[in-house]
């Protein structure tokens, strides 16, 4: 619609303080813009285009908010994206986003109706039913330059004060060239508080901890979680148990580490049917069988997590960075 501008006669003479205070107004705004800090994403090796994520306040903490294992058609992910409808910030998946094979149908039919709908915003993680497709080639293809350089399924982006880590644990057979990445990306990172998140979890009471089969995606995880340790990170999220789990912080060997270690906590909680948990191990702190998103609150020198269950008991707190 074109705006009515109504005719009116007025006095072109304008004085001379309304003049400075114009010229001083138009110059604050120039030189603010240009030297406005960069709060927002900062692309990292291997150099995929990487989009900004979506900041709540690029002066304060920074949200990033999520889960795993998602997407089945006749699951909850509904739920878990309504929840996602009222959070603001940067979403993360971490793994298994669309079931049963991370088909493009999979995508279409089962992800993109729920958390397709913050897609835009969405920084995601493969995992193994993401590779029921060879290549897991429709995850790439769906998330395109969100998901990193198409293929390699890790990428790195800055979020606030934070370095925030994607990591592929479904190829433990062509990981090398993952882990030599991960090095150099952690060498050149200045950040204080660094993230890394991905699917298979290294420590956890599930049903897969005793998986027979998954002893290599484990040990392959592991690495990765040393290297992570050794360069002072902070947190790891994962998925793959249908399941809320959270853990002390740790050392890449299981070990209680307050000083140095890592907090894995598992939030498998997407939206596809629980598991049941079986064994409790060392230093799991809280478990919870619910639906529901991780709510993280990023600031420069800690973080406060709130696992927000679509019903029943939550779990919040907080911890400072290395
Ligand atoms: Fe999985």
């Amino acid at each position: 619609m074109t705006p009515r501008i109504r005719a009116r006669s007025f006095d072109l003479r304008i004085p001379a303080f309304v003049v400075a205070v114009l010229v001083c107004l138009v110059t604050v705004q120039c030189s603010g813009g240009g030297s406005s800090s960069g709060g927002g994403s900062t692309p990292s090796i291997p150099g995929p285009t990487s989009p900004t994520p979506t900041p709540t306040n690029p002066s304060g903490p920074e949200t990033f908010v999520g889960a795993g294992d998602i997407a089945i058609c006749s699951g909850n992910a509904e739920a878990t994206a309504r929840q996602l409808d009222s959070i603001g910030g940067t979403v993360f998946t971490l793994g298994d986003n669309a079931y049963p094979n991370g088909s493009q149908q999979d995508f279409r039919d089962c992800y993109d109706p729920t958390w397709g709908r913050h897609k835009a915003r969405t920084r995601p993680a493969p995992g193994n039913h993401d590779y029921g497709t060879p290549g897991a080639a429709p995850y790439y293809q769906y998330f395109g330059a969100n998901a990193g350089g198409a293929g390699l399924g890790y990428y790195s982006f800055d979020l606030g004060a934070w370095h925030i880590i994607s990591l592929n644990s479904n190829v433990p057979d062509a990981g090398a060239s993952q882990l030599s990445w991960l090095r150099a990306d952690l060498a050149q990172s200045t950040a204080k508080c660094t993230l890394a998140y991905w699917h298979h979890p290294i420590f956890s009471s599930g049903p897969n901890a005793s998986n027979a089969g998954e002893t290599a995606i484990r040990s392959y995880a592991q690495q990765m979680f040393r290297i992570l340790y050794d360069a002072g990170a902070d947190l790891v999220l994962v998925g793959h148990e249908h399941l809320y789990e959270r853990f002390a912080p740790q050392n890449p060997d299981g070990g209680l580490d307050t000083a140095r270690g890592i907090r894995q906590i598992i939030v498998g909680t997407g939206g596809v049917p629980l598991y049941e948990f079986q064994s409790v191990k060392p230093n799991s702190e809280v478990r919870l069988r619910s639906h529901g998103v991780m709510r993280l609150t990023l600031s420069s020198d800690r973080y406060q997590w709130d696992f927000l269950p679509v019903s029943g008991a939550g779990d919040s707190g907080t911890q400072a960075c290395h």
